[in-house]
């Protein structure tokens, strides 16, 4: 059996790893005619070694058999370009099966090439819906979904979406949340870590102030979403918030890239710079991330997989939007996220109300580090149920 693996953006590459390891394992006991041949395929939507190189290193992810090299642009030629280049590769290499991961540019473009051809396709990840369709991430998660012959969903909650679109139920594998297999396999090597020495490695050079964080007395801040950072009159105002939080308490910015370079474009880099508890940093490794999330006392941000990693480690999460595809995590589910939006005076209320609730653990049915065995075994059956 042919498997082809499709990552293309940095939250791919975390929920692809343990994907891998369970072909290798798969493979490990079985003579050569009855293993799976695995092709993995990056299409190069990321392609800075902070957005993508480090984590193929990190997490033992083999380097790509293809790179597609499609790079940066607009929405329409970021698909475009992957698909002219995948349908080359998928014609040549004839793979049994596509996996596409979540809901990034790669994955829409790849399930519709892919599907054009009749050959088949799985989603991991499937079934999440913010029911927002500004996300582009919305367009390619209903897309995705509409062209999969398999859907991996993380949770019950996803399988009902899918079933309130008419998905048939034999095509619906709930089989838990790949990212946890990756944040349990990490957990012992990111425990080990020093939050202190994770800063000195990684902050910017554009500063020269420094802090020494505590457990439970920082904040942990991403932002990327385009509607937060690409409009001046939304992003000045969250600035603002996060600076009065800065007074309160460290708080830990690593950029992404995309938020950079708006950032300086509006004029409001230096200010960040210059705030002595604001500390500013390159993307960092999937370790340093986790290790700062274990100790945080609260993340702030508008990332997806971020709030999930938050939920199985109690840490407190503020996710400045307003809605999510990943309610499993908010408090109403036991979580321990809350949709705050970007209103700075709604933010503010959130951090100061969860200031004295203690962590706490919630682990949501088969987030158990076994989803990629389970995927897998149902792939090789090729069915659900
Ligand atoms: C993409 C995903 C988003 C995911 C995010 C994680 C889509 C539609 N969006 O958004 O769901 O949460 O990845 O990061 O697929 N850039 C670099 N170096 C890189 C990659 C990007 O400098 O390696 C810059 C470029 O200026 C680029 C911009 O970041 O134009 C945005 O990158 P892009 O891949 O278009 O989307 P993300 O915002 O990263």
């Amino acid at each position: 059996m042919k498997i082809m693996s499709i990552v293309g953006a940095r939250p791919n590459f975390m929920k692809v790893a343990p994907f891998v390891r369970a072909i290798q394992r798969y493979n490990q006991s079985r003579a050569a005619a009855g293993q799976i041949q695995h092709i993995l395929v990056h299409t190069g939507q990321h392609y800075d070694p902070t957005m993508s190189e480090v984590f193929f290193h990190e997490l033992g992810i083999p380097a790509p058999d293809i790179n597609l090299e499609v790079g940066s642009g607009t929405h329409a030629y970021q698909v475009g370009q992957t698909m002219i280049a995948f349908e080359k590769v998928l014609l040549e290499i004839q793979p049994d099966w596509v996996i596409v991961i979540g809901d990034v540019n790669a994955t829409a473009a790849c399930s519709l090439t892919a599907r054009k051809y009749g050959i088949r396709v799985a989603h991991i990840e499937a079934g999440l819906r913010s029911f927002d369709w500004t996300m582009p991430e919305e367009v390619n998660r209903v897309v995705t979904d509409r062209l999969s012959n398999l859907l991996f969903t993380p949770d019950r909650l996803a399988d009902e979406n899918l079933r309130r679109e008419g998905v048939s139920t034999v095509t619906i594998c709930c089989v838990g949340n790949i990212m946890i297999d990756t944040l349990e396999y990490e957990r012992p090597h990111a425990s080990a870590l020093d939050i202190n020495q994770i800063i000195s490695a990684n902050q910017l050079p554009d500063q020269r102030n420094s802090v020494h964080l505590e457990a439970d007395r920082f904040a942990l801040l991403t932002l990327h979403r385009p509607a937060n950072v690409d409009a001046k009159d939304r992003l000045g105002p969250l600035l603002e918030t996060f600076l009065t939080i800065a007074n309160i308490m460290p708080i830990i910015f690593p950029v992404h890239p995309r938020t950079r370079t708006r950032l300086v474009e509006f004029g409001f880099w230096q200010r960040l710079c210059d705030h002595s508890q604001l500390i500013l940093t390159r993307p960092l490794g999937y370790r340093d991330m986790l290790r700062l999330n274990m100790d945080a006392k609260v993340v702030l941000t508008d990332s997806g997989g971020l709030q999930e990693e938050c939920l199985v480690l109690g840490t407190h999460c503020l996710t400045m939007r307003e809605n999510t595809e990943r309610p499993i995590t908010l408090t109403e589910h036991s979580g321990t996220n809350r949709l705050v939006g970007t209103e700075p005076a709604v933010v503010l209320a959130a951090f100061h109300a969860i200031q004295n609730i203690p962590r706490r653990v919630h682990l949501p049915e088969l987030w158990d580090g076994a989803t990629a065995e389970r995927i897998l075994t149902k792939l090789i059956g090729a069915a659900c149920q």
